[in-house]
């Protein structure tokens, strides 16, 4: 279904820029959000939720991803970021942990929230080279 990518960059910087509108941020008042597409044509969305506690914080691509994960979706094509940031939002540390795990050859779509029609692109396993992907047996 979802076979010719870039037809779909719009249509998933759009969703990831609605999916920005129910970030929970009363701390950074910082609110991005992400839609992830997989290989079925499934999109799923996300948004940063914050705590008092701010290291509890869950990012928008987290929220995003574990929303699909535990929907059952894989093969995850691509991941849309949007945020009012100049260039856009990239994504953390630990997100790119997590992307490189279960999204490692997933196309990374970046935008300001002001400007859609400005998209960056990276692949995962770019953002986080020499990831560690699995724990090695026999330990
Ligand atoms: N944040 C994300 O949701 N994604 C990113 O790519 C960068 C940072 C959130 C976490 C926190 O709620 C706020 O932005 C400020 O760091």
């Amino acid at each position: 279904m979802s076979k010719n990518l870039p037809q779909q960059q719009a249509r998933l910087v759009a969703a990831a820029a609605r999916a920005r509108q129910g970030a929970v941020a009363p701390y950074s008042h910082f609110k991005v959000g992400a839609a992830l597409l997989n290989r079925q044509g499934n999109v799923s969305t996300g948004a940063n939720v914050e705590s008092a506690s701010y290291g509890l914080t869950c990012c928008a691509e987290r929220v995003a991803l574990f929303h699909a994960l535990t929907s059952g979706q894989r093969d995850f094509l691509a991941l849309a970021i949007v945020a009012r940031a100049p260039g856009g939002p990239m994504p953390c540390g630990a997100c790119r942990q997590l992307l490189a795990e279960y999204a490692p050859t997933a196309t990374v779509w970046i935008a300001d929230s002001r400007n859609l029609q400005n998209v960056k692109e990276f692949r995962v396993l770019e953002l986080l080279p020499a990831a560690f992907l699995k724990v090695p047996s026999n330990t």
